[in-house]
């Protein structure tokens, strides 16, 4: 089976990471073709993925464009879908990873009579996206797609709301290597001291800085928190959000937090960084699609707590294997943070239930065998 891959991004965002994984398996008969250059390029190429980009301008359609220009963008990504249909005739089926990647993919796919699958990375809800956004995605795959994979069940059924037919969609977790996950003891105590962090009680929050990420959120909490209690902001601002982390350094600044919160920037070494926390926090104030760093702070064997709406609630259930509070309120998430620096026997109880169950659920080996059945059914029956 050959797969042509697309993805709008040349940075290494969610949903990106998990097309790694996908499209490894596949070696020599895939190739991801970018609609941007970047690390994500650079990371594809360390994991021996065929990678090629195939264009070097930007597509000037934000998830909040209307329509007149969304239709400017047509002249602009004539030659990129051109470029899609060449390379299809080689691969037995178009993959598209992004909204972009769908619409370039969609049309290229039926130029090249090759079957479409859409993997659905997002919630297809006016929280996140344009109506005309959500009208030509929604449209594009029911007309055009052959399969979408939604990344979690909230996923599906925002896209079934929106109008998408239900006997189009599958949903699939995204897939992991527990083993990934495992740390070095000596290295993460170096880590640690090296960070500053001896002796605090550490709350991590690995995401893109993004006003939904919610950083501001975990902010506020701290601030209610003991003067031990720590903060690290892992991640970068991916899409251009500026503004943000001039708010977010405004506000460390604004409530004498500069001691006790440290912007990491965006890094490689997440498990290691999870490994030197005490609490993993995600605090998106919009749904969840899926939440990838709930499921990796669970394999690195930490209590998470996470914001319950959208796709965390499928992957915490709250005293379980991990705690859910209310998305945008900074003092639930400050309690939670309290009880289980108090409660530290209790917590680990339930963290160690957690990274035991998700390295079963969410088994990368597993869930790239389902990929590969729905795969190869889609184009037995082309
Ligand atoms: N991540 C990373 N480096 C960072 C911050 C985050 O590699 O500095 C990774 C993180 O480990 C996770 C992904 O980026 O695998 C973010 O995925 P998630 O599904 O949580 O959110 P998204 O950004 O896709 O909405
Ligand atoms: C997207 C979503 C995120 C999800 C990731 C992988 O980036 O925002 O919630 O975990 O895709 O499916």
């Amino acid at each position: 089976m050959k797969i042509l891959f697309l993805d709008q991004s040349g940075k290494p965002g969610g949903a990106e990471l998990c097309l790694v994984d996908i499209a490894k398996p596949y070696g020599q008969n895939a190739l991801v073709g970018l609609f941007a250059n970047g690390d994500f390029r650079k990371l594809l190429e360390e994991n021996q993925i065929p990678v090629e980009v195939l264009t070097n301008q930007a597509i000037k359609v934000s998830k909040q464009s209307g329509l007149f220009q969304a239709l400017g963008s047509l002249g602009q990504i004539t030659p990129l879908i051109n470029q899609v249909f060449q390379r299809a005739q080689q691969y037995d089926l178009i993959y598209a990873n992004t909204q972009k990647a769908l619409v370039v993919g969609a049309i290229a796919s039926f130029l090249a009579r090759r079957p479409l699958v859409y993997h659905l990375h997002d919630i297809l809800s006016t929280e996140h996206f344009s109506n005309t956004n959500l009208r030509v995605a929604v449209n594009l795959i029911n007309r055009c797609a052959a399969l979408v994979i939604a990344n979690s069940q909230a996923s599906k059924t925002a896209f079934l709301q929106a109008g998408g037919k239900p006997d189009l969609v599958q949903v699939v977790y995204n897939g992991f290597a527990a083993k990934d996950y495992e740390a070095d003891e000596l290295k993460v105590r170096e880590l640690r001291k090296n960070l500053g962090l001896d002796d605090k009680f550490v709350v991590g929050h690995f995401s893109r800085l993004s006003p939904w990420k919610g950083q501001h959120i975990l902010i506020e909490a701290v601030s209610q928190c003991p003067s031990n209690v720590v903060v690290i902001l892992v991640g970068d601002a991916l899409f251009g959000e500026h503004e943000y982390v001039k708010d977010l350094h405004q506000k460390v600044t604004a409530l004498g937090l500069e001691n006790r919160v440290k912007f990491l920037g965006f890094r490689g070494d997440i498990p290691q960084l999870m490994a030197v926390c005490d609490v993993v926090a995600h605090t998106s104030t919009a749904p969840e699609p899926f939440g990838r760093v709930i499921v990796e702070a669970m394999l690195c064997g930490k209590p998470v707590v996470a914001a319950e709406a959208g796709g965390a609630m499928e992957l915490v259930e709250d005293g379980i294997n991990g705690f859910l509070v209310t998305p945008g309120k900074s003092q639930e998430l400050a309690t939670v943070i309290n009880n289980c620096w108090q409660e530290s026997a209790k917590t680990a109880k339930i963290a160690n239930y957690a990274r035991i169950s998700a390295s079963e659920r969410f088994d990368g080996k597993i869930i790239n065998q389902q990929i590969q059945e729905l795969l190869k059914s889609i184009i037995l029956n082309k």
